[in-house]
């Protein structure tokens, strides 16, 4: 499973491009609003520090309008991916970036016929949001289990984003039920470097060698 950053912070986004595990990154409204500055600004500068697909989130909600701001995005650097939200207008806008070989990123898949629709209209890739549905009592990565089952059955090449990573355990059932990526947030990402019997298995192993 390929591993993107799920955040707009380039500080972040530094530090895990140094842990060698990066594969892309994806931002969203929310996450460049945090920072607090232009989206253009950031996505130019995260993709001067990774090497990969870059999801770059429109707007808009009506197709045209869409279309045009991914036109204005994809001039930014050739790695960049257009995020859009799932809807009947953004299938739209979809298809006609597909035709102009725009990747595509098809966000807020919250069914697995939200997922097979994207994956029709010619989406590189979908996001199927995990801990959004666990925070309304369903199992988040049952959905991930769907998606990638439908996608296998028929041979489908969209690529399954796993999204709203929470914590570890959601990273590793993701992998488990064979998502082709999980876009994680840097907090969860050093969550998952550590487990308490490595840090005391240092402490032995330093111990030991000081008592030589
Ligand atoms: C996905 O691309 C979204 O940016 C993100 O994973 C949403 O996560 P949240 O539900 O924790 O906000």
């Amino acid at each position: 499973m390929k591993i993107f950053i799920d955040t707009a912070n380039v500080d972040e986004i530094k530090e895990a491009a140094t842990w060698g595990i990066l594969d892309g990154v994806t931002t969203n409204p929310s996450l460049i609003a945090k920072e607090g500055r232009d989206i253009k600004e950031v996505i130019n500068e995260i993709c001067s520090i990774v090497d990969g697909p870059i999801s770059a989130e429109v707007i808009s909600l009506e197709s045209d309008k869409m279309v045009e701001e991914a036109l204005e995005l994809v001039k930014l650097h050739k790695n960049i991916v257009i995020k859009l939200p799932m809807c009947i207008e953004a299938l739209k806008a979809v298809k006609i970036l597909t035709e102009k070989n725009i990747k595509t990123n098809v966000t807020l898949i919250f069914s697995s016929q939200q997922a097979l629709l994207a994956a029709k209209a010619g989406a590189t890739y979908v996001s199927p949001f995990v801990g959004r549905l666990d925070d309304i009592g369903m199992v988040g990565t049952n959905l991930i289990t769907e998606v990638a089952t439908i996608f296998k059955n028929h041979n489908i090449k969209t690529e399954i984003i796993s999204a709203s990573v929470r914590n570890p355990i959601h990273a590793s059932e993701c992998a488990l039920a064979g998502s082709d990526i999980a876009t994680i947030p840097f907090g969860v990402l050093k969550q998952m470097t550590k487990h308490p019997l490595t840090d005391i298995g240092i402490e032995k192993f330093l111990a030991d060698y000081k008592n030589m």
